[in-house]
């Protein structure tokens, strides 16, 4: 191909991708256009929290300045959204680079299916949030996705409902699969690591994470997926026992149990960030190219 050819197929694309990125990326009813200026400390809804460590690149393990990164965070928080407690100032940012409880090859090998296993669960106490929680929030989709999309933990929404992914930040979950025509529940399953919320959406501990990651790795042995996205940093850091930013993740086919798994940005960070829209959109057609791949399609 000669070089105006070429400079023309890709300015073609470069359109398409633009086109196609619209679909979900509506700047009309205010899907994040601007990046907020630094706002006083309190967490907002977990729908609303972005996390810049996408952006920012952090030192993999923390020193004492991991409150920086903490900071970081609560400083993005704009005011009048969730007015609970806020995240302890100077607190240590949670590392997840650590083992479950019970590194079993099967956590619950009494259970065959998707359904009994959640009944089995849905009333489980093993920490604090089992006290906290409304509702239980195992996962919805298809018991036979081959896609599964894994987030942090239920906000206010889903605990209300029981169902992940359902606030603001759901919404343009949906958006987003739909832009590769996919949906919710056909060929796809939506889950979180955690199944209850965090009080004010505080990020999840990792005694949390520790004793709720076993129910995840039973559900994805029950479902199979041909391939696992995981939504946003901590989803990511904890499936791949990383410490690493969400920009050293992304962008390629990691391994989880023998899975194979991506990491894109988080939806709620989107509704903050439009900067992250576009590398997301790479991530969303890598996603769509790999399921298709796999499917043998
Ligand atoms: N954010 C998440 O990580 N999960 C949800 O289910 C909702 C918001
Ligand atoms: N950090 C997150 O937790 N999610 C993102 O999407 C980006 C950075």
């Amino acid at each position: 191909m000669d070089d105006s050819l070429k400079r023309d197929a890709a300015r073609a694309l470069a359109q398409r991708a633009a086109r196609e990125h619209r679909l979900w990326v509506r700047p009309a009813g205010g899907i994040g256009e601007h990046v907020r200026p630094p706002q006083p400390a309190t967490r907002r809804p977990r729908d609303e929290r972005p996390d810049p460590a996408g952006a920012v690149e952090r030192p993999r393990a923390a020193p004492a300045g991991g409150a920086a990164g903490l900071r970081e965070r609560e400083g993005d928080t704009p005011a009048g959204g969730d007015t609970g407690e806020s995240f302890p100032r100077g607190a240590p940012e949670p590392e997840y680079g650590i083992p479950i409880a019970g590194q079993l090859e099967d956590p619950f090998p009494a259970y065959t299916d998707i359904a009994a296993f959640e009944r089995a669960i849905c009333n489980c106490r093993k920490c604090p949030l089992g006290q906290t929680r409304q509702k239980f929030v195992f996962g919805v989709g298809d018991p036979h996705a081959d896609l599964v999309l894994i987030g942090e933990a239920p906000g206010a929404e889903e605990d209300r409902l029981g169902e992940p992914f359902v606030g603001r930040a759901g919404k343009l979950l949906d958006q987003i699969l739909a832009a590769v025509d996919l949906k919710r529940g056909e060929g796809v399953y939506i889950c979180n690591i955690l199944k209850c919320r965090p009080p004010q959406n505080r990020d999840p501990l990792p005694s949390e994470v520790s004793e709720c990651e076993p129910h995840l790795v039973k559900q994805l042995q029950l479902l199979e997926p041909k391939l696992i996205v995981a939504l946003g940093r901590v989803a990511a850091q904890v499936l791949l026992r990383t410490s690493d930013s969400l920009s050293r993740m992304r962008g390629k086919l990691h391994d989880y149990r023998g899975v194979p798994l991506m990491v894109t940005y988080h939806p709620a960070a989107l509704l903050r960030n439009p900067q992250w829209k576009r590398p997301t959109w790479e991530d969303v057609q890598m996603m769509k190219k790999t399921l298709d791949d796999a499917r043998g399609g």
